[in-house]
């Protein structure tokens, strides 16, 4: 299906985690035959839309102020004798529609997570009576099906999304409140779509979910989750990276494990959250797991792939969270060895159980706790790509560097290298030898001039 030329202006501005990036991508493709072309200047667009995150307090907020500048420029375009229609779409769109509305009556639509593919109708409606609010229902199965035909990716590297929404109710999070409950695609819909991106040049596909590793599509064997679907769509011709995030240690099955050791396509580099590393607090948290089990189950993924890189997610400060506690979480990084990580001050959501808990923590305590914690990742990260220096690595060549000549990559343990080579090496996967490595990227030089 060709897209008319685009006449309307669409801006998108997208917060919060890979599955809203792969959304904002979806609505900007399900807009395109109504008109609307993507713009990056807001004043201009004809369409706005903030694709929003719920999952701490600092995220949602900027959600207002945001709408608030937008504000400002659609009364700029009412003056003008134009106009301009708001739309608030994602995890705050799901869990405060009505505030919304009321915290900001510019705002045209609002619209959830499970109701992307209903946008062109929702917009006609909306230029016909403004500030309708629209149902934001579950069903994911419709959204994908209407949502995944007219894709069109830009790039090498694609993310995919084969999982939604979260059982696991972990009492400090929204997601399992915004997005629903767990819901596994299909693998014949997830195979086409990897098809198309893989027939339209992409090398490298990112399976999305909240909790991808307890994928559990139809079509896939009894018992074959998420390492079944990965083997699958290694078969397909050209796309030669796999990799998933996030994934719940509690869902790390030994099929899983087992595919880091047989599927070259499958990337040595694994997101497995643990947010602490005292038992008491992962208790509190309703995790499921505990120091001990996570070091055994990471023991066992070393094991399977020695090489594999870990990264993982850490709350400091959740409620009751002692000194000692604290020093645990640390010990577990020690031992652990991460290649990457990311930390948040503990964040009171309203509606969660964590919220009512006793034991909240001041604010300069998780500062401090914070700071320490970043300071110990820090080092790891910088140790572990100062470990890679003098090694030959597979580079997937992505884009054109900010120097002429050069071009940045991606290893397989996700690091970003900076190479001087050619630009008809843009796509191509290519030996590289490590020269030097700072925290956040590798430098290095083409093993040897291809022909
Ligand atoms: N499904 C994923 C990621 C969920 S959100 C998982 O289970 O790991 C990403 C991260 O945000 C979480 O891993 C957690 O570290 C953090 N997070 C979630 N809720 C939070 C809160 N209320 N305060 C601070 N951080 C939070
Ligand atoms: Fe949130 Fe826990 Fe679900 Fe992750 S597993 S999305 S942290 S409830
Ligand atoms: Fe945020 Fe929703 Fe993702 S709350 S982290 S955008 S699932």
């Amino acid at each position: 299906m060709s897209a008319p030329a685009p006449t309307r202006r669409l801006f998108i501005k997208t917060y919060g985690c890979q599955m809203n990036v792969y959304d904002s991508e979806r609505m900007a493709d399900v807009l395109s035959p109504l008109g609307y072309g993507l713009t990056d200047d807001p004043q201009t667009a004809d369409l706005v839309v903030l694709n929003t995150c719920h999952i701490r307090e600092k995220a949602t907020e900027k959600v207002y102020s945001e709408l608030g500048k937008i504000r400002e420029m659609k009364e700029a375009r009412i003056a003008e004798g134009s106009t301009m229609t708001i739309a608030v779409a994602g995890c705050v769109a799901q869990a405060e529609g009505e505030e919304i509305m009321r915290r900001q009556p510019a705002v045209d639509l609002v619209v959830g997570p499970q109701a992307y593919h209903q946008l062109p109708e929702l917009i006609a409606r909306a230029h016909r009576a403004r500030g309708e609010r629209l149902a934001a229902d579950f069903s994911p199965e419709a959204k994908f099906d209407a949502l995944a035909a007219a894709r069109r990716p830009t790039g090498v590297t694609a993310f995919l999304t084969v999982q939604e929404g979260c059982d696991k109710f972990c009492s400090f999070c929204v997601v399992p409140y915004t997005r629903g409950a767990e819901w596994s695609r299909p693998a014949q819909a997830i195979e086409a779509e990897a098809r198309g991106l893989a027939e339209q040049g992409v090398r490298e596909v990112t399976l999305l979910g909240q909790n991808v590793n307890a994928y559990a599509g139809p079509g896939i064997k009894e018992g074959g989750g998420l390492a079944a679907l990965v083997r699958r769509l290694a078969r397909i011709p050209g796309l030669d990276r796999i990799r998933y995030t996030t994934s719940h240690p509690r869902d790390m099955d030994a099929a899983l494990i087992a595919a880091h050791a047989e599927i070259p396509e499958l990337m040595p580099y694994l997101h497995l959250p643990v947010q602490s590393g005292s038992d008491k607090v992962l208790k509190a948290m309703n995790r499921a797991h505990t120091a001990e089990s996570y070091l055994r189950l990471i023991e066992r993924i070393r094991a399977a792939r020695p090489d594999i890189a870990i990264s993982g997610d850490f709350i400091v400060g959740f409620p009751g969270e002692r000194d000692a506690d604290f020093e645990a979480t640390l010990s577990l990084i020690r031992e652990i060895g991460y290649a990457a990580a990311f930390s948040f001050k503990y964040s009171r959501r309203p509606g969660t159980p964590a919220a009512a808990m006793p034991g909240q923590v001041a604010e300069e305590v998780k500062d401090e706790r914070l700071h320490r914690l970043q300071a110990l990742i820090e080092d790891q990260q910088t140790a572990f790509n100062a470990a890679q220096a003098g090694r030959r690595l597979d580079v997937l060549f992505e884009k054109p560097g900010r120097n002429p000549g050069q071009l940045i990559g991606r290893s397989p343990y996700l690091q970003s290298v900076h190479v001087t080579a050619p630009d008809r090496l843009l796509g191509q996967i290519v030996p590289v030898r490590i020269e030097s490595a700072a925290r956040n990227s590798l430098a290095g030089a083409l093993e040897l001039e291809p022909a």
